[in-house]
């Protein structure tokens, strides 16, 4: 047994010497230290030396089995350093640069709907959230639009079932808050809403923030001074509004703001259709019918509301001209933001 040590030790030794890769290293791993190896063989001798022979050998097996490991460890790490340095030979190249994680971003959709949050967040206004699938009440009955009211016909409406629908505006959140809250009031909901309205400038679903501030004493010149704030912080300018009359069932007086083009400054151009104005979000001071329906007194209350578009605001932002652009998914578009 002893002469059979030393000879696999010599082997070992030998067989080492003419290894070059990995796949050869461990094919001598296998056949010297692996479990069915030269080495578990000789010891399996042991059993059957005599009992006095049985330390040394013992000791002397170990020993070189120890030694054999140890210049099998030698072994790898020196195929090691030759394979990841710069070696002729070398599988791995550390001097290529690496490849760069992919990282993922907001969608420009929600990185916009964050900004004005925070806009209206400095101005003191609280945020509150509500469903996208809405009772036909306050989506329109508590908004003063009753059935058959021809506001409806406007709304293009993804009805659920006769008396539950996919909010077609976040207008809803109004009558939602003043029916559980007292003023003052100060609150912007911002969400998803659905049309049924394809095309460049429509989707489906698409996102707004509704604001309404209610108090005593609150006069058109408040919403004036709020929209005129919100509209310097989120296009980073000082931009003309202009305030057109128009008509919502929940607001009287009603208007459309627009701002002086982003694009041209109000000289007029492609983007404004040569109008220099932009058309950027509905107002009002909040409709007294509206405030009775919620059982607010609206001899002593008066407040104002808006709802604006959030895919229009990047739009103009961004100068883009084609809001599906911002539903197809496609990274060389999204990375852009
Ligand atoms: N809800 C309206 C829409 O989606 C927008 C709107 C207009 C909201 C006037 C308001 C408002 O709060 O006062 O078209």
């Amino acid at each position: 047994m002893e002469q059979e040590l030393n000879s696999l030790q010599a082997l070992a030794g030998e067989s080492l010497q003419s290894v070059s890769s990995n796949e050869q290293l461990e094919e001598f791993r296998i056949k010297f230290l692996g479990r069915k190896g030269e080495f578990t063989s000789i010891m399996k001798g042991l059993g059957k030396v005599p009992k006095d022979d049985k330390p040394r050998l013992g000791q002397m097996a170990n020993a070189i089995k120890k030694e054999i490991e140890s210049l099998y460890s030698e072994k790898r790490a020196a195929l090691m350093a030759t394979s990841t340095g710069a070696g002729s030979d070398s599988t791995i190249d550390l001097t290529l640069p690496g490849r760069k994680p992919e990282t993922g971003k907001l969608h420009p959709v929600t990185q916009i709907m964050n900004e004005v949050c925070s806009i209206f967040e400095s101005l003191g206004f609280s945020v509150a959230e509500g469903p996208d699938v809405e009772h036909d009440h306050y989506n329109f009955e508590a908004l003063n639009i009753p059935a058959h009211h021809p506001a409806r016909d406007m709304h293009d409406t993804f009805y659920v079932s006769d008396s539950i629908l996919l909010r077609t505006h976040t207008s809803p959140m109004q009558a939602r808050i003043m029916e559980t809250q007292q003023p003052p009031l100060r609150v912007i909901a911002p969400g998803k809403v659905y049309r049924c309205d394809s095309d460049i400038t429509h989707t489906p679903m698409f996102h707004q923030v509704e604001g309404f501030l209610v108090d005593k004493d609150v006069s058109f010149a408040d919403l004036k001074g709020v929209l005129t704030i919100f509209t310097q912080k989120m296009f980073k300018k000082d931009l003309d509004l202009r305030f057109r009359p128009s008509f919502f069932p929940f607001t009287e007086p009603s208007a459309e703001v627009d701002i002086a083009c982003v694009m041209c400054g109000g000289s007029g151009c492609r983007v404004c259709k040569r109008t220099g104005w932009l058309e950027i979000l509905g107002a009002g001071m909040i409709d007294p019918e509206v405030f009775k329906m919620v059982g607010y007194d609206p001899e002593v209350y008066s407040g104002f509301a808006f709802g604006l578009g959030i895919e229009r605001i990047a739009m103009l932002k961004y100068g883009i001209d084609d809001i599906r652009l911002y539903y197809e998914n496609d990274l060389r578009f999204l990375s852009q933001f």
